[in-house]
């Protein structure tokens, strides 16, 4: 190991339990669960915990709504988190509730040392209730006419046509959103966490490494101008837990939230899991602890994680947190995740069409350690996980590997490029480095950067050239076998990332596992197995119909005006286009009849166009069709495609089948009367028996890309 083992407990944010789990919230749990896996990987204790946060009026409205008990509610909610988790490969070593006996427990034990040292204050507030639903209305609940502008239909706090700022009771003709009783004022008491007592210990404590520092600036705005004591008490009804002591007052959901952080961890610690492991809670809670304790969150709920909560635990004799991680927030295209834009992607709607480690990938090769937003541009997605993925990494392997195979499976007993190893070896404590510091988009670039080295080596070697040529099939194994250690060493490097490649990584290559420290031993007379494909190419058709399959979620949801409004308005727009298209149809003529020289285009429209060597496994006839035969096209990687091309007055199918050319891999697919066509291949000529396919020269390879 490369230093001694840290005992390390891992946690994110506790989703809601009203709502399903979306891309916003992917970027997190995936970004926790790379720190973890990684974490794992170097051989240290490191246990990740989460929870769903099922307290709250939302969660109760929504349930009633739902016509069940809040109880039934949010077990369907967190069966749904669990699949959805699951199918991202979030890996959490325990994902509990909230609303548990555990949390209840220690929610009470906390806020009672909290009140036994004076830290709590009880006093009458006013706020405004809804008298027939008989409830008292958070400002989100409060709608009314902006008392600035007059603007109709705004919330309690904020205008949205004028930006005036008020308080609900400052509306104009006012409203409940629940019942839609005009709201009164009345007074309750309330209980009040005394923040401003932990103004010094705050001080230090935000100052002391454990926040970014943009987010510990941010919070010496508001420690300088003074802390307010906290509420942190709702009247009944309301679905959480009673205050001891207080009959009819219940916790706020935000108060015993992040003790579910604890609680989850005890449930584990209790569980046969945990028993097995040896988890023992005060060894990771008591003050004083030696063990590392991270929270990772989204920016916009920094002050309950560090002001709220290291207060109550200073106050309650915990250790606090070594730090708290805070992320920015996902934006699509560049826009926030819109409902009618289609971009408020759920997770399970994203895996009905595409990979999960496609997104895990983009996260990480995009992602730092600061709270800047993050923008998953749909284009560059699909385009990235192509290039580094597929094209580069995947390649390394599926290159190489059979000549192996053919061989007998076993890699060479000699490593004939000891020094290149050993680099891409070395290179794994600066890639360690960045994992560690969260610096996940640095890591990616390192190892894609040897991921070319690597396939710069195999391109030079062309081992299979070499196995065209008599007596150098050892040296082909050789090459071969080096390729695949540097393989190994970047299927370490990616395991974070990457599980399930990780996966088929150990099984293609027969590994118990692609811990860190393994990769040191380079992979001498050791037999792999078959080489199986790993990863398919990620398609835009896809991420199309993920769009398209949001927005049906949303009209069958409500029949929105919006989406139906800016439908129509994208209408002419649309229309123009297509008309100016018409327009240009058809290539312009030089005097001699020949084509001239299509418009300029940027290196990055060309770049659009994926040009794939392909190998014509099988040509055939269609019937019915005069002009056309049916291929199907190995490109590599074990992806098939079948594609209708009109040559067939040039070419006898028997002639074609085994020849290279090349295609258009990433051709929308169009659908003919025979079948689907997936692509497109290259040829010239004017037509007729006059056409002539394209055909690269010895050495290339199916999947290959043409630049
Ligand atoms: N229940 C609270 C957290 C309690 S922690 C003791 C909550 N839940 S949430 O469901 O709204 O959000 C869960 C996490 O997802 C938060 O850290 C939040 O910042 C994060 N995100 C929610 N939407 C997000 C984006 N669009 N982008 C990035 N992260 C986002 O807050
Ligand atoms: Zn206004």
């Amino acid at each position: 190991m490369t230093n001694s083992q840290r005992k390390i407990l891992v946690t994110s944010a506790l989703p809601y339990a009203n709502g399903s789990i979306h891309l916003g919230h992917l970027l997190e749990y995936i970004q926790t669960d790379i720190w973890v896996r990684f974490q794992k990987s170097r051989g240290h204790m490191c246990t990740y915990v989460c929870a769903d946060d099922a307290h709250g009026t939302a969660i109760m409205l929504r349930a009633e709504k739902e016509g069940r008990s809040p109880e039934a509610q949010i077990a369907a909610v967190k069966a749904e988190h669990e699949a959805d988790f699951a199918g991202f490969q979030v890996g959490f070593d325990n994902f509990h509730s909230t609303h548990c006996e555990e949390n209840r427990i220690l929610s009470e034990e906390i806020y009672k040392a909290c009140r036994d040292k004076g830290h709590i204050a009880v006093r009458a507030i006013k706020q405004l209730y809804d008298p027939v639903k008989e409830l008292f209305l958070a400002d989100r609940y409060i709608k009314g006419e902006c008392p600035k502008c007059g603007a109709g239909d705004q919330y309690g706090d904020n205008c949205e046509a004028c930006g005036a700022t008020y308080t609900p009771a400052e509306l104009k003709n006012p409203y409940s959103t629940i019942s839609g009783a005009t709201p009164v004022e009345k007074e309750s008491e309330h209980y009040f966490f005394k923040l401003p007592d932990f103004q010094q210990f705050l001080q230090e404590w935000t100052r002391s490494g454990t926040l970014q520092n943009e987010i510990a600036n941010k919070l010496a705005e508001w420690l300088d101008s003074g802390l307010q004591e906290w509420d942190i008490s709702r009247d009944a009804p309301y679905f959480g837990f009673e205050i001891p002591d207080a009959p009819n007052k219940y916790f706020y959901v935000w108060l015993d939230a992040p003790i579910g952080y604890m609680a989850s961890f005890q449930n584990l610690c209790d569980s046969e899991k945990g028993k097995a492991l040896g988890l023992n809670f005060d060894e990771y809670w008591q003050k004083g602890s030696t063990t590392e304790l991270y929270h990772f969150i989204g920016k916009d709920i920094v002050n309950f994680h560090a002001l709220f909560w290291p207060s109550m635990l200073t106050a309650a004799d915990y250790r606090t947190p070594t730090a708290v991680n805070a992320h920015g927030f996902v934006t699509v295209n560049g826009a926030k995740m819109s409902k009618s834009r289609g971009t408020f992607i759920k997770a399970r709607t994203f895996l009905n069409h595409l990979n999960p480690s496609y997104l895990r990938y983009y996260f990480a090769a995009k992602l730092g350690a600061s709270v800047d937003d993050f923008d998953l541009n749909l284009e560059d997605f699909i385009q990235r996980v192509n290039a580094d993925l597929v094209n580069k990494l995947v390649n390394i392997a599926s290159r190489t590997a059979n000549f192996v195979a053919r061989a007998g499976g076993q890699l060479s007993t000699s490593c004939v490029e000891q020094a290149m190893v050993q680099q891409f070896i070395d290179a794994g404590e600066q890639i360690a480095e960045y994992y560690e510091a969260r610096e996940f988009s640095k890591a990616m670039k390192e190892i894609m950067a040897l991921a070319d080295r690597a396939n710069e080596y195999i391109q030079d070697k062309a081992p299979w050239a070499m196995n065209k040529e008599e007596g150098r099939q050892q040296e082909v194994i050789d090459v071969c076998s080096v390729a695949l250690n540097l393989f190994r060493q970047l299927m370490t490097y990616l395991a974070p990332v990457l599980p399930e490649l990780a996966t088929k990584t150990c099984e293609f290559m027969n590994l118990p596992s692609l811990a860190w420290d393994a990769r040191r031993e380079i992979l001498l007379g050791h037999t792999i197995n078959k080489f199986q494909p790993m990863l398919a190419r990620a398609e835009m058709d896809k991420v199309t119909a993920i769009l398209e399959e949001t927005k049906a979620e949303l009209a069958a949801e409500n029949p929105a005006p919006e989406a139906a409004a800016s439908k129509a308005a994208a209408k002419p727009e649309e229309q123009k286009k297509d008309k100016k298209a018409d327009k240009n149809k058809g290539p312009a003529l030089r005097e001699d009849g020949s084509e001239v020289i299509a418009d300029t285009i940027e290196f990055p429209d060309f770049a659009k166009v994926d040009l794939r060597v392909a190998r014509i496994v099988k040509a055939d006839h269609v019937e019915g069709a005069e002009k056309l035969l049916q291929l199907t096209l190995d490109i590599g990687n074990g992806e098939t495609r079948n594609v209708f091309s009109g040559i067939k007055a040039a070419y006898k199918p028997e002639d074609l089948e085994g020849r290279l050319t090349i295609m258009v891999a990433n051709l929308a697919p169009r659908k003919m009367k025979f079948g689907m066509s997936e692509g497109m291949v290259l040829a010239a000529g004017p037509g007729g028996s006059e056409i002539y396919l394209l055909e690269p020269n010895d050495g290339a390879q199916p999947g290959m890309r043409v630049m």
